[in-house]
């Protein structure tokens, strides 16, 4: 069984409940807010261990009183923190999420250290010895593109399998698309890349189908439409979890860190997906990006649910 190695961002999370999302230049009042551990390296890391992996995160925080809330929260969750760099000068991330009486939100993220994550010469040397075949890397794009990109070549180097999630959506460089063994992303960062609107379902999916090409795999999320999958046999589609969404922020990152997870236990990619859509189903229940990530248990007992009302379905052939 292979560990999941994440490299990407520590937050701290301002969750501000309001009625409706503010317009430009307009006032709202707001409900309340919460301060809870996020930051989508963070998330992702701790669904892939609470989902059963042997999970290590690389990143950056301040030496700030958000660093310990955060990397307590990791360390509880069984998450490896030991290369988490500490940096003086600089605070920890911060997100401000406005979560909508229906669940939607909207997120702006100030980097603070998470934008100083640098992959030197010296951590290079740490991260290539760590990894072996079978290993899962996964990054997203709240750290620097460069350090993702060195990220990519090591795990080329050392027969890791890289999985990039592609979040915030950016245009992604030939070079670091080339390194991808997995990109994970939702319809807009999707639109971003390949620089088109997508206005159905039919073109996500013709999208899916375009980006695969016979170079990676490809996993689309369309939040309650499922997701599009695209392997060299062509895009197959998945449906959602059905469920009472309450807050989706995080959503993707307990799909991605699940979808880690059940990688590094040797599970078939559409064996994977499954998990992560109940996974990611389930977290949409609770508020909060890293207190809704479901337990392995939860996940299993679900899973099996829906594969007992498939009767051609098992984790075998799906
Ligand atoms: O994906 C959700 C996450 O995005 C939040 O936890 C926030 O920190 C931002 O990174």
């Amino acid at each position: 069984m292979g560990k999941v190695i994440v490299f990407g961002s520590i937050n701290i999370d301002y969750n501000i409940l309001i009625n409706d999302f503010a317009k430009p230049g307009e006032t709202v009042l707001g409900k309340t807010y919460l301060k809870n551990p996020g930051g989508k390296g963070a998330n992702q890391a701790i669904a892939a261990s609470r989902l059963g992996a042997r999970t290590m995160i690389f990143g950056s925080t301040g030496q700030d009183a958000d660093a310990q809330m955060i990397l307590g929260n990791l360390n509880k969750n069984k998450v490896d923190t030991s290369h988490v760099q500490q940096l003086q000068h600089i605070n920890t991330g911060t997100a401000f999420i406005s979560l909508s009486n229906s669940g939607e939100n909207s997120i702006i993220v100030i980097p603070g250290a998470n934008g100083e994550f640098l992959v030197d010469d010296r951590m290079s040397d740490i991260i290539t010895k760590l990894l072996k075949p079978g290993d899962i890397i996964v990054s997203q794009l709240e750290v620097p593109v460069d350090a993702v990109t060195k990220i990519g070549k090591i795990a080329l180097q050392t027969g890791s399998f890289f999985l990039l999630n592609a979040a915030p959506a950016t245009q992604l460089s030939d070079e670091l698309m080339d390194l991808v063994n997995l990109l994970v992303v939702n319809e807009l960062e999707l639109s971003t890349i390949i620089d088109r609107d997508l206005t159905s379902l039919e073109e996500i999916e013709n999208a899916c189908r375009q980006l695969t090409n016979g170079k990676r795999e490809i996993v689309v999320t369309v939040g309650s439409s499922g997701c599009f999958v695209g392997t060299n046999d062509g895009v197959r589609h998945f449906d959602a979890l059905k469920v009472n969404a309450v807050d989706t922020t995080g959503a993707g990152d307990t799909f991605v860190g699940c979808l880690a997870a059940m990688l590094a236990e040797g599970k078939s990619l559409f064996s994977a997906v499954l998990y992560s859509i109940v996974a990611s189903g389930l977290a949409t229940t609770k508020i909060g990006a890293q207190s809704g990530v479901p337990t392995r248990q939860e996940v299993d007992l679900i899973t099996r649910e829906l594969l007992s009302k498939h009767p051609r379905a098992s984790a075998g052939n799906i």
